[in-house]
C-alpha cells in the first residue's frame, strides 16, 4: 500500500469535499460518540495547548474546542481537508483557539515538549512510519502530557468479523465511491485498516515507544478503539 504523504495528500484533498456526509453515513454517526469519548480521556483541564494530529476537517478539535477553554493546533497533509476544517471553524468555535497547519505527522513541525495534550482520530495507520510517528509524539508532548489515538480496527469475534469483512470489503467501497467518486479512496480505507497492527499488537509498540499506556477501550465489539497514554 502506497503510503507516501504526497499520495495521501492528494487522495484526501479529492474526498474533502464529501467526507463529512460520507462519515456519518458509513459509522451511522457512530463516529461522533467515539470522537467525543476520545475527547474526554484526555481530561482537557483550563487552556491548555492540544496538538491534533491528522485534523481532516476539525471534527475532534471542534470537539475539544467547544467543551473547553483550550487551544489546539491541527496538523493535516491535505490542504483540501483543512478547508474544510476552517471553514467549520468560522461557523462554530471561537477561532483565535485552533490554528491550521499543513504538514506531516512524521515530521512534526514544533519544539520538543511544546503540547500539555495531543489526539489523533483514525490519522495514525495512514503514516508511512508508524514508528517515527510515535517518537515525533513523544518528543512534542511535555512529560506526564495525555494523548488519546482513535483508531478502527477488526473485531475480533469470529460472527462479527465475517459481517464487518463483508461490509468492509463489499459494501464500503461501493458507497464511498458513488458519494465521493473516488473508488480508490475506499478501497484504501478497507486495506489500511486490514493492513493496521491489530491491538494487541499496537499496545506493545506504544508502550516500546515510551509511553505508559493508561486505557485502551474498544467500541462496538472491537470495530474501533481508543487507546489513552501518558508520557513518561
Ligand atoms: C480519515 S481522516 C481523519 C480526519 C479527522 N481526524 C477525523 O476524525 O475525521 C485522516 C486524515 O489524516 C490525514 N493524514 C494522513 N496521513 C497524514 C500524515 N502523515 N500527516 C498528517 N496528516 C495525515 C489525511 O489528510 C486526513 O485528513
Amino acid at each position: 500500500m502506497d503510503k507516501r504523504p504526497a499520495i495521501i495528500g492528494d487522495m484526501f484533498d479529492r474526498i474533502a469535499p464529501s467526507y463529512d456526509r460520507l462519515n456519518k453515513i458509513l459509522s451511522v454517526s457512530l463516529d461522533r460518540y467515539w470522537r467525543k469519548k476520545t475527547i474526554q480521556s484526555l481530561g482537557i483541564e483550563g487552556d491548555c495547548l492540544v496538538l491534533d494530529i491528522a485534523t481532516g476537517t476539525g471534527d475532534l478539535a471542534l470537539g475539544a474546542l467547544r467543551d473547553s477553554r483550550c487551544r489546539v493546533v491541527g496538523i493535516d497533509l491535505s490542504a483540501g481537508m483543512l478547508e474544510q476544517a476552517a471553514r467549520k471553524a468560522w461557523r462554530y468555535v471561537d477561532t483565535n483557539r485552533y490554528f491550521l497547519i499543513n504538514g506531516d505527522a512524521i515530521t512534526l513541525p514544533f519544539r520538543d515538549e511544546t503540547f500539555d495534550r495531543a489526539m489523533v482520530a483514525f490519522g495514525i495507520r495512514n503514516v508511512i512510519r508508524l514508528d517515527r510517528c510515535l517518537d515525533e509524539l513523544y518528543r512534542i508532548i511535555k512529560k506526564g502530557g495525555v494523548i488519546a489515538i482513535l483508531e478502527l480496527s477488526v473485531p475480533s469475534n469470529r460472527v462479527f468479523k465475517s459481517i464487518y469483512f463483508t461490509y468492509f470489503k463489499y459494501v464500503l467501497p461501493v458507497i464511498g465511491g458513488i458519494i465521493s467518486g473516488s473508488n480508490q479512496a475506499y478501497r484504501y480505507l478497507r486495506d489500511s485498516v486490514m493492513d493496521f497492527p491489530p491491538p494487541d499488537v499496537l499496545l506493545k509498540l506504544l508502550e516500546e515507544s515510551g509511553f505508559t499506556v493508561i486505557a485502551s477501550r474498544p467500541f462496538l465489539l472491537g470495530i474501533s478503539h481508543v487507546y489513552t497514554l501518558k508520557r513518561n
